[in-house]
């Protein structure tokens, strides 16, 4: 089998900038300790998120200088809507700024206190936007998605036993919406099986609770069933989506993600009432249902970007370019979540630092060490960003430590991924000289974004 290359050539270029070492020390101090803190121009290969960080295809730049910039009715809105139906075969679709908008509309309109949410792990902006309506968002992983050094296909599966038990326990008629985040990022960026969504949503069905999908990354899933699942090695991507969704009853989508744009997301639902109250909300908040916080141009760039992101050379790519790295990172026995997700490399820092705990944040140690030997910006997603309190203010660590180094897509080639493998390896020799960290300032809410750390002695 020959290479798997990048399946487009670069026609357009932006120079990144080299920092020394030196200046790496002083500008993380002066971060906090904190990369989301950090200038982007200090960063040389930015890891931070595949959010947003896409690079646009020709077409998409075309289809930027097409867009039709009506407020009503824009035939951008009428391309953009037809691409979301074509792959989710939803009914009411509801374009939004990006995908927390989304969250914000739907969980204001069916949240509140009282109300449970199940997920097979809930993003960080989709448990706050639950927990601002007073409502508490439930995580229901299967047991094998916690462990990182055990190899399954479907980590990502809901435990449909627990999904059933908790809904017995806490009466369907506090369950407004079950979701299923497709792949689950904070799980891993692991996929979901077909035979999980089709069971989680029978027993939805069985107890009347509408099934969501949080579709950010609904091709690189697909691809994952493709791959793995047995009975759709020889069905297209769009087949598979459109089975995946033929499923729910409603999605929410940062299009940020796998529709390969840098700004953009949608609400889509079946059921026409919740649309009307959502598009409401969304002309109060957002704008007109027909933009809804973008510009006529996002929406074409939103539509072009959903068309080529189905094609299987792409995801291909995609998926090895990951998988690529995380070969790489095993065979130098650099401990990460096991096999490797679809869109990022998540380091397990418990096994990675064994001698850091918890309560020292043992992942924000590698993420400021790997900025510092290689200006690599990644992000803690363990302590630091799921942590919480118990009632005598000691910390309450979520499952796992992890680091996250997020590819974003078409942006990086594969010498820059041998750079990143170097530079991990290179920390992970030097491991017992990393310290622990304390938080010295945080907000109520999402407080990894603006945290300021000190290092320990
Ligand atoms: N759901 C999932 C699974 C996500 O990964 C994200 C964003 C969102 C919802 C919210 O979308 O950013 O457009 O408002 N994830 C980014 C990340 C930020 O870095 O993983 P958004």
């Amino acid at each position: 089998m020959k290479t798997i290359i990048e399946p487009f050539k670069i026609k357009s270029v932006e120079p990144i900038r080299f920092t020394t070492k030196d200046e790496r020390i002083k500008l993380i101090q002066q971060a906090g300790y904190n990369p989301f803190m950090l200038h982007a121009d200090d960063v040389l290969i930015d890891l931070l998120t595949d959010s947003g960080t896409s690079a646009m295809s020709s077409k998409q730049w075309a289809g930027i200088m097409d867009g039709d910039e009506s407020y009503a009715g824009s035939k951008s809105f009428y391309r953009f809507e037809d691409a979301v139906k074509k792959i989710t075969g939803l009914k009411y679709i509801i374009p939004t700024h990006q995908g927390r908008a989304a969250e914000k509309i739907l969980f204001s309109t069916v949240g509140g206190p009282g109300k449970y949410f199940p997920n097979n792990t809930h993003f960080d902006t989709t448990r706050a936007n639950i927990e601002f309506t007073g409502s508490e968002a439930v995580d229901l992983l299967n047991e094998t998605g916690k462990h990182p050094e055990i190899r399954a296909d479907f980590k990502g599966d809901m435990d449909v036993e627990k999904l059933e038990g908790f809904i017995k326990k806490t009466g369907a008629e506090n369950i407004p919406i079950c979701f299923l985040t497709v792949t689950n990022n904070s799980g891993g960026g692991q996929p979901v099986s077909m035979k999980n969504i089709k069971e989680v949503k029978s027993v939805c069905k069985k107890y009347g609770i509408p099934l969501f999908l949080d579709a950010c990354r609904f091709a690189e899933n697909a691809y994952f069933i493709k791959k793995r699942e047995k009975g759709y090695a020889d069905k297209s991507i769009l087949e598979i989506a459109r089975e995946m969704f033929s499923y729910a009853d409603g999605a929410t989508m940062s299009a940020k993600k796998d529709a390969l744009v840098n700004i953009g997301g949608f609400l889509a639902v079946n059921d026409a009432s919740l649309a009307q109250q959502c598009r409401n909300l969304l002309i109060v908040t957002e704008g007109f249902p027909t933009y809804g916080g973008l510009a006529g141009r996002d929406l074409e760039a939103v539509a072009q970007g959903l068309e080529e992101i189905l094609d299987e050379h792409y995801l291909q790519y995609r998926i090895r370019s990951i998988e690529y790295m995380g070969d790489k990172l095993v065979a130098a026995g650099v401990p990460i979540i096991e096999p490797p997700g679809g869109h990022a490399i998540y380091i397990d820092a418990k096994r990675f630092l064994p001698e850091i705990p918890p309560e020292q944040f043992p992942g924000q140690s590698i993420v400021c060490a790997l900025y510092i030997e290689g200006g690599i910006r990644s992000v803690e997603i363990g302590s630091v960003m799921f942590g919480k309190y118990d009632k005598d203010g000691k910390l309450i660590p979520p499952p796992m430590e992890l680091v996250r180094l997020a590819i974003p897509r078409r942006v990086y080639t594969q010498s820059h991924i041998d750079y990143v493998i170097e530079v991990i390896i290179e920390v992970f020799k030097n491991r017992h000289s990393l310290k622990g960290y304390k938080i010295i300032y945080e907000a109520p809410m999402l407080r990894h974004f603006t945290a300021q750390f000190a290092e320990l002695n």
